[in-house]
């Protein structure tokens, strides 16, 4: 502790002297002004002088701050509750009511990397935000790109913009070279939660990445949706996206629908310090997000999602796109009617009150097969259920009916208990195991 505050003041001495140097630098330099012309000029070049010289100063402070921060990092050992919740099985209790207050502050980590359209998803954000106390923006940017950092600077003090350190490369397995993009993404997200949970403090944070647009009622849709997270130990995110949220497949007309879902969505998600304390211990190198699908990582716990995504994704290049992003991405429908989600009571999506109702509804639903549904028959039914027994009825009827037919862990995208509710040809549509279901195989895939 001591180390660490005659670091910090070391810092803050050199930074005093640095400031004195510049403005001896500044006062003696020659003063050979003729006419007024010249003055005007030699105050503008003293000026940007200024302004250059303030910018190597901010990047000086904040590398002071970066080593104090990893010095303060090693002198410390890991939070109590980290240590005790350390490679916790899935057998362990789930976390209790969560002790952040309602109220808590709820940063955007913008996750970016050598687009500068990030500057989109920028925009966006700082266009819908309500309040910038509430919701600040911390950018934390790998990859080292300067158009990428040029821009996220343009942006001044309306974002805090920090750096991931480590730009080397990671060494892996032969057979894993293609895969590199995926190991750095890791560490990215390794360093940057660890930066706003443990070295910021934050109690929570809505995660989005430098290729997502958000909707209108973003903030409200969070803002609303997080003391059902603080309030339920059995759910462990909020996620603004639907995986199955093409246009034809959801029901646009009522954007206020929100359901549980066992898949983790990611792509715009809200996240406590309690889960992050949670798995920063066993935190994977790679593939970090069908990590965190797996049942040693779930634990059974559901997020929430809307039934119109509230980010849509406009980035081709990246390292998991491509062929992804043409074939599902691009068609996701981007909610644009404002939900005053915060004047609504959401109780309903609690665990035992959403499980009974949800279950109704599904179970009460008529049954029907996919040919008459594709064939438009039957239509006075109304809300219908189809059936699947085994993984290859489940993928011959998701892709017969356009539902995202991968399992990850033996999840569906967007499903609930197995349950994947959705619109086809204009009615609502539950692809359903039958109603004596027990439990995911995670074999399925
Ligand atoms: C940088 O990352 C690599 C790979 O993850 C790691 O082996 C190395 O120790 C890191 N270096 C520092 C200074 O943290």
């Amino acid at each position: 502790m001591l180390k660490k505050s005659s670091l910090v003041l070391w810092g803050v001495v050199l930074f005093v002297a640095w400031n004195a140097l510049i403005l001896f630098f500044l006062w003696t330099r020659p003063q050979s002004l003729s006419d007024h012309s010249h003055l005007t000029e030699e105050v503008i070049r003293l000026a940007e002088d200024a302004e250059t010289e303030l910018e190597r100063q901010k990047d000086l402070l904040q590398q002071i701050y970066r080593y104090s921060v990893l010095w303060s990092r090693r002198q410390t050992k890991p939070l109590p509750a980290a240590a005790a919740s350390a490679q916790p099985s899935t057998a362990a209790p789930l976390p209790h009511l969560s002790q952040i207050s309602p109220d808590a502050v709820l940063p955007v980590l913008v996750i970016a990397c050598d687009r500068s359209t990030v500057r989109r998803c920028l925009d966006k954000l700082l266009h819908y935000r309500p309040s910038k106390e509430r919701f600040p923006i911390i950018v934390s940017q790998d990859c080292g790109h300067d158009e990428t950092a040029r821009v996220i600077a343009s942006y001044g003090d309306a974002v805090m913009h920090i750096k991931q350190p480590n730009l080397s490369d990671i060494p892996v397995p032969t057979d894993h070279r293609k895969f590199q993009g995926y190991y750095k993404i890791a560490r990215h997200y390794h360093w940057a939660l660890s930066q706003v949970f443990q070295t910021f403090q934050y109690q929570a944070a809505i995660v989005v990445e430098d290729d997502l647009e958000v909707a209108p009622d973003f903030f409200e849709y969070f803002q609303a949706a997080f003391p059902l997270l603080l309030a339920d130990p059995t759910l462990w995110c909020v996620s603004a996206w639907n995986d199955n949220g093409k246009e034809q497949m959801v029901d646009a007309a009522h954007p206020e629908l929100l359901y549980r879902t066992d898949f983790f969505p990611g792509l715009g998600w809200l996240l406590l310090s309690d889960l992050w304390n949670e798995l920063e211990p066993k935190w994977p190198k790679a593939f970090w997000d069908d990590w965190m699908r797996q049942p040693e990582q779930r634990r059974g716990r559901s997020c929430i999602r809307p039934e119109v995504s509230r980010t849509m994704t406009f980035g081709r290049k990246g390292v998991s796109h491509g062929q992804f992003f043409d074939q599902h991405l691009k068609f996701i429908k981007l909610n644009d009617r404002f939900v005053p989600f915060a004047q609504m009571d959401l109780s309903y999506l609690k665990r035992n009150e959403y499980d009974r109702s949800f279950r109704d509804q599904v179970y009460s639903a008529p049954e029907l097969r996919v040919e008459e549904l594709q064939g438009n028959q039957r239509r006075e039914l109304g809300t219908v259920r189809v059936q699947y027994t085994t993984r290859d009825s489940f993928k011959a009827f998701a892709k017969a009916l356009g539902v995202m037919d991968d399992l990850k862990s033996g999840v569906p995208r967007a499903g609930y208990r197995g349950i994947v509710s959705f619109l086809y040809r204009g009615r609502r549509v539950y692809l359903a195991p039958p109603s004596d279901w027990t439990g995911y195989d995670p074999s399925w895939s």
